[in-house]
This record gives structure tokens, C-alpha cells and sequence, in this order.
């Protein structure tokens, strides 16, 4: 297509037909270019077990194709109607205690039922068999969010997808046994048979066979994705299709799950209160460019104003809806689409925003709609190209699944510790990209590892060959601790990252948390580099070649290495013991390193992107500001050509 997608789900089945005109004449208005349609229609499609309507959807999609409006058509699979469930309840998801979820929500099924996954393969195949050489069709949209409500299931019907999973996974039970070292707390088992998921237990389940189901769960969801794709492609040659993310989602590997897309597309909701979340959205972007290995995504919904699912739902202030999508863009986007059309006026999401708002075409909302869509149009020449960035900051999620047991050294939060260092080096205008600890690093200058807790040998030696070759490498606290079995690295931890950090680790000292006697909670001081307070982490760092850069002060840590710098083979490898508040001093003194020549750093809340042979400036505070001789409203944006 040679326009940026531009649209959202369109749940034409909420409304009467005489809507329905309506609702074309208002998507041509506002410069619509494709529509997601049925996400929710199962119901509607099927009313009853293998009787299938169609007409409805017909009207539908030829009334958009005919309008010149693109479809992105979903396989309606997310949503079983009631009438499968009483029929099966078996599909019915169960929960770690044992609760099994009923229906008058959606996603009422397991991943692994094999009664769900024939009726959505029959749904699939009727679909695809219809509509898969449809005129106007741009692209197929399986499901919806997988695994967002029901991340993991253990009904039985899982137990056993999970045995199976191990079985192929680790071959004997043996090999489980000493995976998930069983000798503790007398936990051997004598067959797969004997292997649970991780239920309601009495205390801390085995750590390896929490893992082990978040992996496993992560496959299940992605298996769903898999055999509607493959119905697709074979039934609905050459049309790409794909199924939304959701950003930051801790319960799918989009790492796996990214090479079976034909494209990535992702779901983004800020809170508009949240004074990161430009930052943050700006994060959620270069992740998803990353998953796709740099080809352009699509952000398949975001609300144009409020949602009606927080505490306090805000809505976007005037302009800021139009400065995230711009964001997407600049940051590699070729589409920008919403939930949903027209907002709801019934149902569990009738207050959350729309294109097109209750109170109609002359609204703030609607006009912002029109406005946007009369811009993206402009926008056009940028469709498919990439950017390049030299830093990278890695990514894994089998780090964050680990990082977040409860059998840890200290409760932390892995996106909290990789946004720090995003946020910082989002700050000084850096582009980033997202790495998996086993990718190609030789195309990046500076590689940031926070709390990357897991670290395979394999990825401990690629990491030493980059620094070796003459990278710059920033290790953080809780990095490189556990192998892929989550067995202890012994002697100091971080394996063969110890000789290019020259530094071993001793012991782990975290600052205490306040405690219910009261008191005064002693907090981190360090001296040097980053001199000041520092937060959440503290250790006993014992250094062989590397130079001390900061220093605890006061406490047990009294005098110990806080930050350290170590020349190694043509590299540098910096490594940091805690998280200083001033940690842009920390970034200077790599960047300086890693990238000389860096531009200054855009005033604050103003983010510079180059993608396209386009200059995005965004200014996202509620000030004016101006920026390289161009003056910028609040939450104002301007794109120029990068020669002006
Ligand atoms: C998700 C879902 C949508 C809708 C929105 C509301 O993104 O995919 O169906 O529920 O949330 O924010
Ligand atoms: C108790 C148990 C031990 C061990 C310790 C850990 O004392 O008896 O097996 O779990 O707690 O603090």
C-alpha cells in the first residue's frame, strides 16, 4: 500500500446498519485507509455450532473496499461464543488454584485445548476459504492480544501440553531432574508423568520449573498464533498476517515470536498522567522495531484519548495524541491505528475513547481525527524505510521472568532497571535497539546490559569477543548471576565476563527496605563518578584489573567499588554495583567513549528522531520551546526534510 495505515477496529455488529454509512462517509472524512474488522465477530459469525453467517461481513467489507478503504481482516478467534463453552467447558481456562474462568468476558479458552483449537481452525479455514483473495484485503489479524488475560493456564489439558513440552525439551527425566536441580528439597521425580506446572504450592515453587511453564506458556500462545497462520498462508497466498503485541508484556517471548510474523504490530495505551510516558512509549517503539529486525511495524491500536481501565482514566490533552503517532513513526512505524472507530454504547468498553467520540462528529477528538489522518497522508514517502542505531541495550526475556521470582536476592523489576538507561540515553537523543543476548552485536558501538540475571555461556563469550573487538559494553547489577537452567555461575559470577570487567563479585548486600519498627532506612551514598545517592542495589565488588570509578559511602559498603571501567583487548567494559541517581554522569563517560562527536542533548522533553530522510522533532512538555532555530508549541511537533 502506498499510504500509512490509518484507522482502527471498526465493530460494525455494535451498531444498526443505517450506522453503518455513516460510519464510511466519516472514515473518508478523517482520511481512514484501513479498518480492522470482526476481532470480536465470532458470535455473530457462528451464531451456532458449524452454521456460519457471512452476509453481514460481505456488506461490510465490500462497502470498505468499494469506499477505497484497506481491511485488516481478523480470524475472530479471540472471543469463543457462550454456546462453545457449555457445549466444551473443557476449553475453559483454570487458574493456579484451581478456579476455572467462565464466560461474559473474552479469552475464556486455554492455549491448549484441543476442542478450542479445532472450532477456531473451523472458523479460520471458513474465513480465509471466503474472504482470502478479497480485493480489499490488506492483511490478516489473528486473534487478538494473545495471552493478555489467561497467561498461563494449568488445567489438565496443560499439564499435559506442558509434559510433553519437557519431554521434548530435556529427552529424559534425568535431564530434567538435573535442569531444574531436583536434589533440593526432595523434589526428584521418577517420570515426566510425576511433572506438575508450577499450582498453588505450599512455598517457593522450583525455580527452573517456574521457567520452564513461563517458557512453555509463551510457546502455547505463540503455537494458537501458528496454526491460524498456517491456515492463512496456505488458504490466503501472498497476504501478510500478523497479531497484535502488547509492548512490554512479560508473558510472551516476542523475540520467538517476531520471526513467524509477517509483520509486527503492537498495541500501545500511555497514561496520559505519566510524565515518562513519552520515554516510555518511545521504548515500547524501538522494541517492537527490534522484534521485527528493523522493518517497519504497525502500532495497531492506541486510544485516541482516555481508556476505561485505570484508576483514573485521563484523557490526552490537545495535541499529545497526534505527538505519540508521529513518535511511531519517526521511530520506524508505517502505520498508526486505534481503538477503536466509533466509540462503544454498550458493553464493558463504552467508556473508553474513540475515533469518533458519543458526542459526535463536532468534537475535539473527531477533529484531531481528521486532522491526523490529513497529515499521515503526507507522510507517505517515508513507507518502508529503516533507521540505524549504534547503541543497543539488551533484551531477554528469560532474565525478566527469572529477575521477578520471588526466591530472589532482592525484589526488582527488570523493565524498571532497562527503562533507567533507556530513558537516560533517550534523554541525550541516542537511538536505540533492542538485542536478544544471542544476537550479532557487531553492528552496534555500545551495548547496555541491566540486570540481564541470565546469561547462557554462549552469549557470556559473545560478549567478550564484542569488548575484545573493540565494543563498549555496560554491565549492571544482577547481570550474568544465573545460567539457561538457572544454575549459580560460580566464583564471582559473570563467567567469562569477569576478566573483561576485571572485577569478580563477592557478596550481595542490597540496601535494607523500610522496615515496620521504623526507624531511618540508611540510603546509598557513593563518591566519584555519579557522585550522590543511589538506590535499590548494593554489592561487595572485588576488582582485579579494573579502575574504580565511584565509590559506597558509609555503611557495610563503606569504600567499595560502586562503578568500575576496565580497558579489555580493544574495548572497554564498564560495570555498575548499584543505580546512582546521576546516572546521565555515568552515560557521558561512556559516550564519550562509545560515540565521540555526539550532538548536544535536546532540551529536555524534546525528543529528535531521523528516519526517512525526515527530521521529527517532538516537544512533548507543556512549554514552547525552540529547537534549532525552529520554534515549537506545547506538545507540538514538526516534521522537515533533514537538508532544511
Ligand atoms: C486492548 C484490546 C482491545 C481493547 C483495548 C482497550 O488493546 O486489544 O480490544 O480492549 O485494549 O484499551
Ligand atoms: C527454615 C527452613 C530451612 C530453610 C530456612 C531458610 O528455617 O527450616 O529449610 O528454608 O528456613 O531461611
Amino acid at each position: 500500500m502506498n499510504r500509512l495505515w490509518y484507522g482502527g477496529d471498526y465493530n460494525p455488529e455494535q451498531w444498526p446498519r443505517e450506522v453503518w454509512d455513516d460510519d464510511v462517509r466519516l472514515m473518508l472524512k478523517a482520511g481512514v485507509t484501513v479498518a480492522t474488522v470482526g476481532v470480536f465477530s465470532w458470535a455473530k459469525l457462528e451464531p451456532e455450532d458449524g452454521r456460519f453467517e457471512f452476509a453481514w461481513l460481505d456488506d461490510i467489507l465490500d462497502r470498505l473496499h468499494a469506499a477505497g478503504i484497506r481491511i485488516d481482516l481478523a480470524t475472530a478467534t479471540a472471543s469463543p461464543p457462550p454456546w462453545l463453552s457449555l457445549a466444551h467447558p473443557d476449553i475453559l481456562p483454570v487458574t493456579a488454584e484451581g478456579v476455572t474462568l467462565g464466560t461474559g468476558s473474552r479469552q475464556q479458552y486455554s492455549p491448549s485445548s484441543a476442542t478450542y483449537r479445532r472450532h477456531a481452525d473451523r472458523l479460520v479455514r471458513a474465513l480465509a476459504q471466503r474472504y482470502g483473495t478479497h480485493p480489499g484485503l490488506e492483511a490478516w489479524h489473528v486473534n487478538n492480544e494473545l495471552a493478555c488475560h489467561v497467561p498461563h493456564d494449568y488445567s489438565e489439558e496443560s499439564a499435559a501440553a506442558f509434559r510433553a513440552w519437557l519431554e521434548a525439551r530435556y529427552s529424559t527425566i534425568e535431564g530434567l531432574n538435573e535442569a531444574w536441580g531436583t536434589s533440593f528439597w526432595s523434589q526428584a521425580y521418577g517420570s515426566f508423568d510425576e511433572v506438575m506446572p508450577p499450582r498453588a504450592m505450599p512455598s517457593f515453587p522450583n525455580p527452573t520449573q517456574l521457567l520452564d511453564f513461563d517458557r512453555f506458556s509463551s510457546d502455547a500462545w505463540l503455537d494458537v498464533y501458528r496454526a491460524e497462520a498456517a491456515i492463512l498462508h496456505e488458504l490466503s497466498p501472498g497476504v501478510p498476517v500478523t497479531t497484535n503485541f502488547m509492548g512490554f508484556f512479560k508473558h510472551a517471548d516476542y523475540w520467538a515470536w517476531g520471526r513467524e510474523m509477517d509483520f509486527v504490530s503492537d498495541d500501545h495505551y500511555v497514561d496520559p498522567a505519566d510524565p515518562a510516558a513519552p520515554a516510555f512509549a518511545a521504548m515500547t517503539r524501538d522494541l517492537m522495531r527490534s522484534l521485527g529486525g528493523g522493518a517497519p511495524w504497525i502500532l495497531m491500536e492506541q486510544s485516541p484519548s482516555a481508556v476505561n481501565w485505570r484508576e483514573r482514566n485521563a484523557a490526552k490533552p490537545p495535541g499529545m495524541h497526534r505527538l505519540l503517532s508521529l513518535q511511531s513513526v519517526a521511530r520506524g512505524a508505517d502505520g498508526i491505528m486505534q481503538f477503536q472507530w466509533r466509540q462503544s454504547r454498550a458493553g464493558a468498553e463504552k467508556f473508553h475513547s474513540g475515533m469518533l467520540p458519543h458526542a459526535g462528529e463536532n468534537t475535539r477528538v473527531f477533529r484531531e481525527t481528521v486532522e491526523l489522518g490529513a497529515e499521515l497522508e503526507t507522510l507517505a514517502p517515508i513507507i518502508g524505510s529503516r533507521l540505524s542505531a549504534r547503541v543497543a541495550i539488551l533484551f531477554d526475556w528469560d532474565s525478566w521472568w527469572a529477575l521477578e521470582q520471588s526466591a530472589t536476592p532482592s525484589r526488582l523489576s527488570y523493565v524498571e532497571n532497562v527503562f533507567r538507561w533507556y530513558r537516560e540515553l533517550w534523554r541525550r537523543g541516542v537511538l536505540v535497539d533492542f538485542v536478544h543476548p544471542s544476537a550479532d552485536f557487531s553492528s552496534y558501538q555500545l551495548l547496555v546490559a541491566p540486570a540481564t540475571v541470565v546469561l547462557p555461556e554462549s552469549s557470556r563469550r559473545s560478549l567478550a569477543s564484542f569488548v575484545d573487538d573493540g565494543g563498549h559494553l555496560v554491565v549492571g547489577y544482577q547481570s550474568g548471576v544465573l545460567d539457561e537452567d538457572l544454575h549459580v555461575i560460580l566464583d564471582g559470577y559473570l563467567g567469562e565476563l569477569r576478566e573483561v570487567l576485571g572485577i569478580r563479585i563477592e557478596e550481595f548486600a542490597p540496601p535494607a527496605a523500610p522496615s515496620f519498627s521504623g526507624g531511618d532506612v540508611p540510603s546509598l551514598a557513593i563518591t566519584g563518578l555519579a557522585a550522590g545517592t543511589a538506590q535499590e542495589w548494593g554489592e561487595v565488588v572485588d576488582v582485579s584489573t579494573a579502575e574504580v570509578l565511584a565509590r559506597f559511602a558509609g555503611g557495610m559498603l563503606d569504600g567499595h567499588p560502586a562503578i568500575t571501567r576496565n580497558a579489555h583487548g580493544a574495548g572497554t567494559a564498564w560495570y555498575l554495583a548499584t543505580a546512582p541517581d546521576a546516572l546521565s554522569a555515568v552515560l557521558e563517560e561512556v559516550l564519550t567513549a562509545a560515540l565521540p562527536g555526539l550532538p548536544a542533548a535536546p532540551p529536555a522533553d524534546v525528543e529528535i528522531v531521523e528516519r526517512g530522510g525526515l527530521r521529527f522533532v517532538l516537544n512533548h512538555s507543556d512549554t514552547a520551546v525552540e529547537v534549532d532555530g525552529l520554534r515549537l508549541g506545547p506538545r507540538d511537533a514538526r516534521v522537515t526534510g533533514l537538508d532544511i
